[in-house]
């Protein structure tokens, strides 16, 4: 025998005990983003390499270790998209959406692709739902944002969420900040590990993301915070963001040390996490990015959103959302008992199918007892029972599954014997 082909590490089949699940999540964030005024955008799977090395930037985890990246038959460099935030933008600008309105609130529910060390809530496909609101530059702006992602994780983990805020401040006082950060760690250069020496010569900010013990134990111990090195209105700006959210009754943590791993961030910063996680507890990220729409060649236009990890919310809301989320019931099973049945069958599951009914016909054939048994495991409410006798009347016989009443009933009272199965009325007294 061959042997048969497996699934690569790091990726997942969602099989239909789970399916339903995913559709019920889909339905709510088109539900919620709707009642924010947010509309949909999708963008393709790939996009050329280089909006990603100038959109997320160069030094970061996702550019320099985790992208897909393949050339095609032209010879161009693409990549599958990691993130969302670049390609939205260069889909914002490509389409000149900045003529249509003032401010454009978009948001998507798409697959992403980073060749990352597979564990617990960490995949290399896995899906987000996000936001990019691109306008405006004010407070309550990120506020909206916020609440959006809060109220939408909320409903899907209402206990232990913290949300952890910043200000990265903008750009313009960035040098200043990164120049402090560099005088600490000179003195270290020699003993840091070859990727934060890179990271420090070439952008000392994503130090931050360092996975070595060392790197963090500087960090913690000497480096200045970027929130302490930012201009008087990145403050003010970040003050009436934290007093909206408070009115708002949003709680937050001042978190600062949290920069967030890609390089288009400023100003604000947010991240929400789950006690219920392990090591990847973050469930969502984002921040306000006022530079990227005219870093990818767009007009000078600024911008905030966040993302949210689906099989992280999933994980940490499955077994509630299992027990509240059940599939569509099958309504019939359709039991065919002679070969001059068969096609009567089939035009009877279509009618019904037509009417909407969920149907299922019997294709293999089977004993009658072995299709019985199958209608009973299937959960179909009621087993339609067509034989050579009910085909000659032009009736067929109707099982109640759960009570085993059965009945011969004529095709024209069909609907209304099933709606009375279906749909009992409540009884008065
Ligand atoms: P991010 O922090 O890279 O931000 O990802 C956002 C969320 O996606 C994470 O909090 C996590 O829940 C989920 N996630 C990330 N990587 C993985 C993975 N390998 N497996 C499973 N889930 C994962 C962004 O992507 C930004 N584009 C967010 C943003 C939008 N900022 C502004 N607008």
């Amino acid at each position: 025998m061959d042997e048969p082909v497996k699934r690569i590490r790091g990726v997942r089949d969602i099989l239909p005990e789970e399916t339903h699940l995913w559709r019920f999540v889909e339905w709510i964030v088109h539900a919620v983003m709707s009642t924010y005024g947010y509309q949909e955008i999708r963008t393709p799977a790939f996009e050329l390499t280089d909006l990603f090395v100038r959109g997320v930037g160069l030094e970061t985890d996702i550019v320099n270790k985790e992208m897909y990246t393949f050339t095609d038959k032209g010879g161009k460099s693409l990549t599958l998209k990691p993130e969302l935030t670049a390609p939205v933008v260069r889909a914002y600008i490509q389409n000149h959406l900045d003529r249509e309105a003032p401010i454009t609130r978009l948001y998507y529910f798409d697959d992403l692709y980073r060749q990352e060390r597979p564990q617990k809530g960490r995949l290399r496909q896995f899906s987000q739902f996000g936001v990019e609101a691109i306008g405006s530059p004010h407070p309550e702006q990120d506020v909206e944002v916020i609440a959006l992602a809060y109220d939408l994780c909320s409903l899907f983990e209402p206990q232990g969420l913290t949300l952890r805020l910043n200000s990265i401040g903008s750009p313009e006082m960035r040098g200043e900040y990164l120049e402090r950060l560099r005088e600490v760690f000179q003195p270290y250069a020699a003993d840091l590990d070859q990727l934060d020496r890179q990271r420090l010569k070439n952008n000392p900010l994503r130090l931050f993301d360092s996975k070595n013990p060392e790197t963090q134990a500087i960090l913690d111990q000497h480096a200045p915070l970027i929130s302490d090195h930012i201009s008087s209105e990145d403050r003010e700006h970040y003050e009436e963001v934290q007093a909206s959210l408070r009115a708002l009754g949003i709680p937050f943590e001042h978190d600062p040390k949290m920069v967030r791993g890609l390089d288009y961030y400023t100003r604000t910063t947010f991240e929400i996490t789950s006690g219920k996680l392990g090591a990847q507890d973050a469930l969502c990220g984002g921040g306000r990015y006022d530079d990227l729409v005219k870093q990818l060649g767009g007009p000078d236009i600024p911008a905030v959103g966040f993302a949210a990890g689906v099989e992280r919310l999933l994980l940490v809301a499955g077994e509630r959302l299992q027990e509240k989320v059940t599939p569509r019931q099958l309504d019939v099973y359709l039991v065919v008992l002679a070969e001059e049945a068969r096609a009567p069958a089939l035009a009877r599951a279509q009618e019904l199918r037509a009417a909407g009914y969920t149907v299922i016909l019997e294709t293999l054939r089977r004993s009658a007892k072995a299709q019985l048994r199958e209608a009973n495991r299937s959960g179909a409410r009621a087993a339609l029972i067509l034989g050579e006798d009910e085909v000659k009347k032009g009736t067929c016989m109707v099982k109640r599954m759960d009570t085993g009443e059965q009945e011969e009933v004529a095709l024209e009272q069909l609907a209304e014997k099933l709606d009375g199965i279906l749909h009992p009325k409540p009884e008065t007294d």
